[in-house]
């Protein structure tokens, strides 16, 4: 095996007096696809939200590509570099049109020429089928197109890590699958990537593992299928019993 491109060493994090993640241990190899899924508050977002120092932790250590995630704002900016994320709401500039949303950071950020940032995001687009689309407003999309257009915005910072919080849970359902087969089209290209999701189908088809958190641990960890059919935990069935009832 290579050097994971991401690794939790017992890291613990607490708002306050609430102790959200527990010595959480894990470790992604470049190219791995993870599926996270759990109840409610169980810190999934939380711990997604380390990886690209959206939050910080307060013991243990964590490594991303090549970087320790502490309190230095070094690591911290080498590893936003290098981390992608997309949220349930999809946090377009509502006053940019599409291409603008998109040239923004390599532009302001990145201190591309503005003609260079525009092919690169007009590319991008291509890759989630919605180039058409570059000289609308947002609110001028769908929802599944707006999550495209985010997705799209993410990878003109040519991310290796791509972090996805929930991408589809905010989506009409007739709009999930065009969100999720970008995803799968990346994956398929090689992408490290982590996805919160409770989508049982596309974690089938795409995850190397899921991860199944309650109450700030990794209670499991497994391929989909023997997650999925035969959880190894009274918390793993209680929770699929609970989304399967939906
Ligand atoms: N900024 C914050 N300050 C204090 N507590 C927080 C903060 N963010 C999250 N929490 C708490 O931490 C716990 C984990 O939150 P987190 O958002 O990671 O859960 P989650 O598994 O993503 O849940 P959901 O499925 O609802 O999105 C929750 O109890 C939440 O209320
Ligand atoms: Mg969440």
């Amino acid at each position: 095996m290579s050097n994971p491109i991401i690794r939790f060493d017992k890291v613990n994090k607490w708002f306050g007096s609430f102790h959200v993640l527990r010595d959480i241990d894990l470790s992604v190899q470049p190219g791995e696809r993870i599926v996270i899924c759990g109840p409610s508050g169980s810190g999934k977002s939380t711990l997604i939200r380390c990886i690209n120092a959206l939050e910080d932790y307060q013991e243990g250590t964590l490594t991303v590509a090549g970087s320790v995630l502490g309190d230095k704002l070094k690591a911290i900016e080498a590893v936003r570099r290098q981390v992608g994320m997309v949220f349930q709401q999809f946090n377009l500039f509502p006053h940019l049109t599409v291409l603008e949303n998109l040239t923004l950071a390599p532009v302001w950020v990145a201190g591309l020429p503005k003609k260079e940032a525009e092919q690169i995001a007009m590319a991008q687009l291509e890759r989630v089928r919605i180039a058409e689309q570059a000289h609308k407003y947002p609110l001028q999309l769908s929802g599944g197109q707006q999550q495209r257009v985010a997705i799209a915005r993410s990878l003109c910072l040519t991310p290796k890590i791509m972090l996805f919080d929930e991408p589809t849970s905010a989506l009409d359902p007739e709009m999930i699958k065009e969100v999720l087969d970008v995803i799968v089209s990346l994956a398929d290209q090689g992408m490290t990537m982590l996805c919160v999701t409770h989508e049982m189908g596309f974690a089938r088809a795409v995850a190397d593992r899921v991860i199944f958190m309650d109450e700030g641990q990794v209670v499991e960890e497994n391929t989909p299928d023997a997650f999925f059919d035969a959880p190894k935990t009274d918390r793993g069935r209680d929770f699929l019993s609970k989304i399967l009832g939906h």
